[in-house]
């Protein structure tokens, strides 16, 4: 018989059915039994008695173990008083593979046998919670960017030279080519994307080779990096400020159960996407801290504890914009209002959400471009593809990037970043 996903249960409603998992838990008294069944899509008790089905199900009983995997034969009910609750009443069982004892019991786990049972790991509820927060963050993105006529295109993964930084790269050999690098950003190929399709993103794995270990920082990650032609700074905040709104709301009408299981309050999130997002300057935002008791220099880069303390007091995300040009990338574009500056922003989330965007307006100008290269003391040769696309009807551009791992950390209130990508890369920890 076809399989009837736990999911659409609402819609089975005393129909015979056939349910495949694996038994994520099983109690048996005398004569009746419960299995915590759970098939992906969801989670459901399934209830044997013993009169009510063969003796050979009857025996699966005792034997199943946790992890099971079983195929359950019977009719669902709904629940006589919890309202979108059903339960299936069990006629046959199918032993499909039996579990042998499994490593991850109800007991406390450390985090570090935790994540060397990753593999594992993920069948846990929260684990799969997260999994399916991520997939709606996921989702919405691409909702949103196709909303707003754009069109996914892609970027390489080995590159011959740095987008973000030369300090932060992993070198791979590449055959007589000598070097490639794994890339940090697809930024600089979409914009080269741009003048074919205007407005394009990539969506996919990028990797920094900074030495960080915090628990927002990953060596893979994955990145939705954005750019449109003919958007200038302001506009290109508005899109991230739009895009953040959509997947919150999303999060917020598709992940109640989600939210359940992880216990996240969820109260913080309905003024994200009610209320307009706080706009600082960089200038204003050293002020600011200044008055708050942080002891950070003009010129430099936010903290952890910075990003904590600028937003403690807010109920909605806060972007920092207009930042000292010589800490950021070659490629943002000057502030023509103060040539110290550069047109670009970092969005911070709340709730300690930290740094969840960081975007610019390009430089458009061949000359100042080549300029900044050289400048940043890059191999302007290794980037000519790049600065070619400011001789062939340059416009003006922006763009931005959103770490979906960020965002999966804060919609789903769990303090580390390591459990929101299924198999975590950092810098102690390659395995499994
Ligand atoms: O701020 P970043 O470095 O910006 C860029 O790479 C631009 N080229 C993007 C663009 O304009 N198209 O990275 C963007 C975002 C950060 O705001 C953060 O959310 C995330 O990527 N991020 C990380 N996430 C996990 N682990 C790390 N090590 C991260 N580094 C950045
Ligand atoms: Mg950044």
């Amino acid at each position: 018989m076809k399989q009837t996903f736990i999911t659409d249960a609402a819609a089975h409603v005393d129909q015979v059915v056939t349910m495949k998992g694996w038994v994520a838990n099983i109690r048996s008294s005398g004569s009746i039994a419960f299995i915590q069944l759970r098939d992906g899509s969801g989670f459901m008790q399934a209830v044997i008695v013993k009169s009510d089905v063969d003796e050979a199900s009857w025996e699966l009983v005792n034997k199943v173990t946790q992890e099971s995997s079983v195929a359950l034969m019977g009719t669902i009910s709904a629940h006589p008083k919890k309202e979108g609750v059903f339960e299936l009443q069990v006629t046959s069982i199918e032993l499909i593979h039996i579990a042998e004892e499994y490593p991850i019991g109800n007991k406390e786990h450390g985090p570090d046998f935790l994540m060397e049972h990753r593999h594992l790991w993920l069948r846990s509820k929260k684990q799969w919670a997260i999994l399916r927060i991520r997939d709606v963050v996921e989702t919405a993105i691409n909702e949103y960017l196709h909303q707003e006529h754009f069109i996914r295109t892609d970027s390489p993964i080995f590159t011959p030279n740095a987008c973000e930084g030369t300090t932060d790269l992993f070198p791979v050999p590449y055959f007589d080519l000598g070097e490639a690098f794994l890339s940090q950003s697809g930024q600089l190929y979409i914009e080269a994307a741009i003048g074919s399709v205007g407005r394009c993103y990539d969506f996919g794995p990028v990797f920094r080779a900074e030495k960080s270990v915090t628990k927002r920082h990953l060596t893979e990650f994955w990145m939705m990096d954005a750019e449109a032609a003919f958007v200038e700074h302001d506009e290109n905040v508005g899109l991230q400020e739009g895009l953040v709104k959509h997947i919150v709301a999303s999060c917020l009408k598709n992940c109640t159960k989600e939210f359940e299981i992880l216990e996240r309050d969820v109260t913080p999130l309905q003024a994200v996407v009610d209320k307009p997002f706080t706009r600082y300057t960089y200038t204003e935002a050293i002020e600011k801290l200044h008055e708050l008791g942080s002891d950070i220099k003009f010129g430099e880069d936010l903290g952890n504890d910075d990003e904590g303390l600028l937003t403690k007091d807010s109920d909605v995300p806060v972007f920092i914009e207009k930042w000292p040009k010589n800490i950021k990338p070659f490629y943002m574009k000057i502030d023509p209002e103060d040539s110290a500056h550069v047109l670009n922003d970092d969005l911070i989330g709340i709730e300690g959400a930290g740094e969840i965007i960081g975007g610019s307006q390009r430089e458009d100008n061949f000359d100042l471009l080549l300029e900044r290269i050289r400048e940043d003391g890059l191999d302007e040769k290794e980037y000519s593809w790049y600065t070619d696309l400011r001789k062939y009807g340059s416009v003006p551009h922006s763009g931005f990037g959103i770490g979906l791992e960020r965002m999966v950390r804060w919609m789903s209130g769990v303090a580390h970043i390591r459990e929101c990508i299924p198999f975590p890369r950092t810098v102690n920890r390659l395995k499994p």
